[in-house]
């Protein structure tokens, strides 16, 4: 274990662990936009700034991503920090004011945002539907594309993949604007607007899984396909 200081409270801290797990165990509120505990840390969004001091500086940092170090000290609520925070909500807010998301976790953090609603799902490139798709689902049917190189147009876009998709649904479940569009009607559901055909339960009648995905259920675990096709309420 190692010895930390989090706003002026000792605190023992596993080693390997980031400041955002400390952070949160003492139950303070960091906000987070392209975290997941089950994701790998990305540090996109930089909206979970919080100032560091190691080697007697301090420094801005994001929690999500800043392993904790023997005698850190962690200051979540200094003015640098709470400052920092802020900027990077202004930021997402600038560029995406008609996002409902960004415009709620900018208001939050202390952003003069429009009366007006904002309707609109932009993708603000938080990584959370890549990841989902590669390390949770196993799958990589998304990936990040540079567009940039010789373009005016630096920033990346999300690839989809329809060859490897399998429809589970995943990066719609984790998508915080809604960018990720899923319609499930019956026997088909469309994501990334690719058509999955969805298997009935023989038991309830329920459509409940599209075939892709039992069939890739089936293919990984060696579990044959005809135990997969009854819904897991039925089983
Ligand atoms: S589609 Fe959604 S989850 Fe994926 S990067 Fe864009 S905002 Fe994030
Ligand atoms: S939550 Fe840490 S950088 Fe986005």
């Amino acid at each position: 274990m190692l010895n930390i200081v989090i706003d002026g409270k000792k605190v023992k801290a596993q080693e390997g662990s980031t400041v955002l797990e400390n952070v949160q165990a003492l139950k303070i509120a960091i906000p987070t936009l392209c975290h997941h505990k089950e994701l790998t840390p990305f540090g996109a969004c930089r909206l979970c700034s919080v100032e560091v001091k190691t080697n007697g500086k301090w420094q801005l940092a994001t929690s999500c991503n800043t392993p904790v170090e023997s005698g850190m000290e962690i200051a979540t609520s200094s003015e640098a920090a709470k400052e920092s925070r802020k900027s990077a909500a202004e930021l997402l807010y600038y560029r995406y004011p008609e996002t409902q998301a960004v415009k709620e976790i900018a208001q939050k953090l202390g952003v003069d945002v429009s009366p007006e609603t904002a309707e609109d799902h932009d993708c603000i490139l938080c990584g959370l539907c890549v990841r989902t798709c590669s390390e949770v689902v196993g799958v990589s049917a998304l990936t990040f594309q540079d567009r940039g190189r010789g373009r005016d147009i630096d920033e990346p876009e999300i690839i989809f993949d329809p060859n490897v998709c399998i429809g589970c649904g995943s990066c719609a479940y984790v998508c915080p604007t809604g960018y990720v569009k899923m319609e499930t009607d019956g026997d088909r559901r469309i994501i990334w607007d690719k058509v999955f055909k969805m298997v009935p339960c023989p038991v309830c009648g329920r459509f409940f899984a599209p075939e892709d995905q039992l069939k890739y259920i089936s293919k990984t675990t060696g579990v044959p396909l005809g135990e997969l096709t009854t819904c897991v309420d039925c089983r």
